[in-house]
C-alpha cells in the first residue's frame, strides 16, 4: 500500500499502529519485537512515540527492539553512532527494559564477526521474529546498510559503505574521509521475514529511489526493489509518487 501524506501525519499514524500493536500484545501477555531504522527519516515517529508514552500512558515493557544497523568500528557513545542515536531519540524516555534492546556492536573482534552475527538473526527468531519493521531508504535504494548488490538471501552481515551512503553521511562526520567504511546490518532475508513494514521516504531527493523500488525491476541493484516480493508493506512518502 501506498500513503502520501506530510512527514507529521505519517509519523502519527505509524505511532498509533504501534501502540495498538504493543497494547494488543500486552492484553494477551504477549510481548512484541519491533525492527528499528536510524536516520532523519524515523525522528518524527520516535517523538510521536515518545509522547504517547508521556501523555497515553503508553509502556514499552513488553516490547523488543532490533536495531537494523550500527557504523562498525565506530565508538558506540560516538555522537553518530546508533547506538547514541536511538538512546537520544527514544530509549533514554521511554520504560523499554534496558536488556530488550538490540542494536548491533560496533566493536566485535573480526574473529568473533561471523558468530555474532549468527547470533543477532538467532535472537530475533528466538523471539519469534520482527512483527513490525520500520525503514527508511538510501538514495540508491539501499535499506538498513543493504548497498546495491546485496542478495535477497543476506543475513546480518559486516558490509562495506557505497560511496552514495558515505557523501551523505558526510556532513555529520565533518568530511568524507571520516566516515566509517564498513558497518554491521541485518541481511534482505532479515528484513523480508517481518511481518509487517513500513517503509517512510521522505523528501524530493529520496522520490527516484522510491519509486524505482516500488515500480521498477525487482533487482539487487536497488535492494529496497525486492520488498515488491512482501504481502505487508505500507510506503509512506510526502510526495505525488506518480509526478
Ligand atoms: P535518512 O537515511 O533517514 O537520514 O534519509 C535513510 C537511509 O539511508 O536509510
Amino acid at each position: 500500500m501506498i500513503l502520501e501524506d506530510t512527514k507529521d501525519n505519517h509519523a502519527k499514524l505509524i505511532a498509533f499502529q504501534i501502540f495498538d500493536a504493543i497494547e494488543a500484545k500486552r492484553q494477551n501477555n504477549e510481548h512484541i519485537i519491533l525492527g528499528l531504522a536510524t536516520g532523519s527519516t524515523p525522528i518524527l515517529l520516535y517523538q510521536e512515540l515518545v509522547r504517547l508514552h508521556n501523555e497515553a500512558n503508553l509502556s514499552f515493557e513488553n516490547v523488543y527492539t532490533f536495531n537494523l544497523d550500527e557504523y562498525y568500528g565506530l565508538n558506540e557513545q560516538h555522537c553518530e553512532s546508533y547506538h547514541y542515536f536511538m538512546h537520544h531519540h527514544l530509549f533514554d524516555h521511554i520504560d523499554i527494559p534496558k536488556e530488550n534492546i538490540f542494536i548491533p556492536s560496533s566493536e566485535v573482534e573480526p574473529i568473533f564477526l561471523k558468530d555474532y552475527c549468527i547470533g543477532y538473526e538467532k535472537a530475533i527468531q528466538e523471539l519469534g521474529g520482527i512483527d513490525i519493521q520500520i525503514l527508511g531508504i538510501g538514495r540508491n535504494g539501499h535499506i538498513g546498510f543493504n548497498e546495491p548488490g546485496s542478495s535477497v538471501a543476506s543475513i546480518t552481515r559486516k558490509v562495506k559503505l557505497h560511496d552514495w551512503t558515505k557523501r551523505d553521511a558526510a556532513p555529520s562526520f565533518g568530511g568524507y574521509d571520516y566516515v566509517p567504511t564498513h558497518a554491521i546490518t541485518m541481511g534482505m532475508k532479515t528484513i523480508m521475514s517481518a511481518k509487517q513494514i513500513y517503509l517512510m521516504a521522505f523528501g524530493e531527493n529520496k522520490k527516484q529511489a522510491i519509486k524505482q523500488a516500488i515500480l521498477g525491476d525487482i533487482t539487487d541493484e536497488l535492494p529496497a526493489s525486492f520488498l515488491q516480493h512482501h504481502d505487508n508493506v505500507t510506503y509512506c512518502v510526502d510526495f505525488n509518487i506518480k509526478n
